[in-house]
């Protein structure tokens, strides 16, 4: 700090005896202040944080850089090209992790779109065709005229190379999964990196004639051109996929890529989206008001405080109590929001409405469409009761995004839609507002505890909109939903005594329309039965179930036939996701 200090009272003060002219006198005033402002922020942060100070140091290393850094500027972008690859989320979120901002964008995306985006380099993802199949998805030739760094990862590396006049062609020996890397040029990508090192690849097509200007950076047995690189033209291919953990060092393959090649510096971070977001919501909204349908889970949670930091009590949330929640959850809603954060919170009782709805169904669509349904009329209802509405905020996150504007659908398009409960009312009229459409899930949660968020609620197991109704097999009484309550309580209360909360996906406990015989003391009994269902999950889409221990079993069954009226036997649900779902409706 001090030295940047002096540096810039020495500048200062020859400015002044140099300068001829007004606008010369300027230009050189503006340089010093860039310059220490930069070592201001190296030096703020290489204090703070030993990994980032290394990556700075390797950054101010001009004589080991092979491309001049630029001067930083307030958010450096990385662009992905989206191929179809099932790991295109997983580059994006690695490149955040590295604290510089990506977007993944469509593989169709213009040299003039991506100009207006202003990034600082390319990254063209894997896909899942050939580039001599028929619709081989190819990105504007034109783009590789624009002198933007391009790393091409497994399909990018071939679509580089075909383009540009290289050879692809189906490999004898296909590669899945590991296999060992010999790195041939420990320069840009492989920078300060071992020459050996173990790669994840997933491939049957090979490069087998480099494109002119193009040098082999690293091979393995089976890929004679596992890496490539133009340098002159800062254009960089590779088979494997840095990406996954199974390789070895990706993330810094990725970090040579983004720092040393395309030169960002490490600015992104969750503290920095917090300011940004909070002056474009002042920005956007200013003195008008907004509705939040607010659930209790983790992403409408985030978007009802971070609205509420920015604009205070022009924001309304609205809570439904459909009846169908778990013991105590509209009573903890009402504490968070209303009590401590103070928030304009309008809860609504609709529980009997939708009871009443309920009735004698049974069909597990069926319960679904009119919860979905009657959800949005008590919305609806509730919003026009707030007078001079301007916009509808909504916890879109950045996945959703990216599978509605993917061309070639992605991985994530074959999620299940049905739990979506059709988006809330178009007649409402309602500007929309997504401040988190930009994030994935992890980075909410991150946000989510900066705003002072609990846990319990950034950490919240996920639940299904149509709530218990979905976890009580047949119809739908407030006294079955008692039962289901009471006995998913004692479920909840084991399994985090037990330290497994956070580590499992989900734990609950579900209500079957049978009723067993049972003795109690001297009498028989004829009671429910309740499944314990606890399933470990990444994303929800697969899952298995946890083999949990007899002591955590035992301890369940025990207490959910002791203390839950009505229940006299407990069976642990043992299938995992596919066949079967995680939620049994
Ligand atoms: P399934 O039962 O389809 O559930 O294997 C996968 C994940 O989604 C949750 N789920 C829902 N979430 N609204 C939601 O917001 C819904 O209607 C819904 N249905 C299921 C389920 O809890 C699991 O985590």
């Amino acid at each position: 700090m001090k030295k940047g200090k002096a540096k810039k009272k020495t500048s200062v003060k020859s400015k002044k005896t140099k300068a001829k002219t007004k606008k010369s006198a300027k230009k050189v005033a503006r340089k010093p202040k860039l310059k220490s402002r930069l070592s201001r922020k190296i030096a703020f942060k290489s204090a703070r944080k030993p990994k980032i100070r290394k990556r700075l140091k390797l950054l101010k290393t001009k004589s080991r850089l092979h491309y001049k850094v630029t001067r930083p500027r307030n958010k450096d972008l990385i662009l992905i090209l989206d191929f179809g690859s099932q790991y295109t989320q997983l580059i994006a979120r690695r490149i955040r992790e590295n604290k510089v901002f990506s977007r993944i964008v469509p593989f169709t995306i213009t040299p003039e779109e991506i100009k207006k985006q202003n990034p600082k380099g390319l990254i063209f993802s894997g896909g899942p065709l050939s580039v001599y199949d028929e619709n081989a998805p190819a990105p504007n030739p034109e783009i590789f005229k624009m002198g933007l760094p391009i790393l091409g990862i497994c399909y990018g590396l071939q679509i580089i190379t075909h383009m540009m006049g290289g050879n692809v062609r189906k490999s004898k020996e296909r590669e899945f999964g590991r296999s060992e890397l010999f790195v041939d040029s420990n320069k840009d990508l492989f920078l300060n990196l071992p020459t050996n090192l173990t790669c994840w690849m997933s491939h049957s097509d090979q490069v087998t004639k480099l494109p002119t200007g193009f040098t082999l950076m690293a091979h393995t047995l089976n890929a004679p051109s596992a890496a490539i690189a133009n340098r002159s033209k800062k254009i960089f291919g590779i088979q494997f996929h840095p990406e996954v953990v199974h390789t070895q060092r990706g993330s810094q393959i990725l970090e040579n890529f983004i720092y040393q090649i395309c030169g960002c510096f490490p600015r992104w971070t969750t503290a920095k989206f917090i300011d940004a977001s909070l002056k474009n919501i002042k920005e956007r909204i200013g003195r008008q008001k907004v509705v939040l349908g607010l659930s209790g889970g983790v992403d409408s949670s985030v978007v009802a405080l971070l609205l509420s930091k920015a604009i205070g009590k022009n924001l309304h949330c609205i809570f439904v109590d459909n009846g169908l929640l778990r013991k105590n959850e509209a009573q903890a809603i009402e504490r968070t929001f209303k009590g401590h954060f103070k928030m304009s919170l309008h809860c609504v009782d609709a529980s009997k409405r939708f009871l009443q709805r309920l009735k004698n169904v049974v069909d597990p669509e069926l319960k679904r469409k009119i919860i979905g349904d009657e959800f949005i009329k008590v919305f609806q209802e509730s919003a026009k009761k707030i007078k001079n509405v301007s916009f509808l905020a909504q916890g879109t996150l950045y996945p959703d995004v990216i599978e509605s504007i993917s061309p070639i659908g992605g991985p994530s398009a074959t999620i299940k839609s049905h739990h979506n409960v059709g988006g809330l009312p178009k007649t409402l009229k309602l500007e929309l507002i997504e401040p988190l459409r930009e994030l994935f899930k992890d980075e909410v949660r991150v946000i989510g505890k900066q705003l002072g968020l609990g846990e319990s609620i950034v950490h919240r197991q996920p639940f299904p909109g149509p709530g218990l109704a979905v976890r009580i097999i047949g119809e739908v009484t407030s006294e079955r939903l008692d039962i289901l309550r009471e006995a998913d309580e004692r479920v909840m209360d084991e399994i985090k005594k037990a330290g497994l909360y956070q580590e499992i996906w989900q734990a609950f406990a579900v209500l079957l329309p049978v009723k067993s015989v049972g003795v109690m003391g001297d009498q028989r009994t004829y009671e429910n039965v309740i499944a314990i269902r606890c399933v470990s999950s990444v994303d929800g889409m697969t899952a298995d179930w946890v083999p949990l221990s007899y002591d955590i079993l035992g301890k369940m069954a025990n207490r959910i036939i002791n203390e839950v009226a009505g229940v006299n036997r407990v069976c642990y649900d043992i299938s995992s996701k596919p066949p079967s779902t995680i939620e049994w409706e």
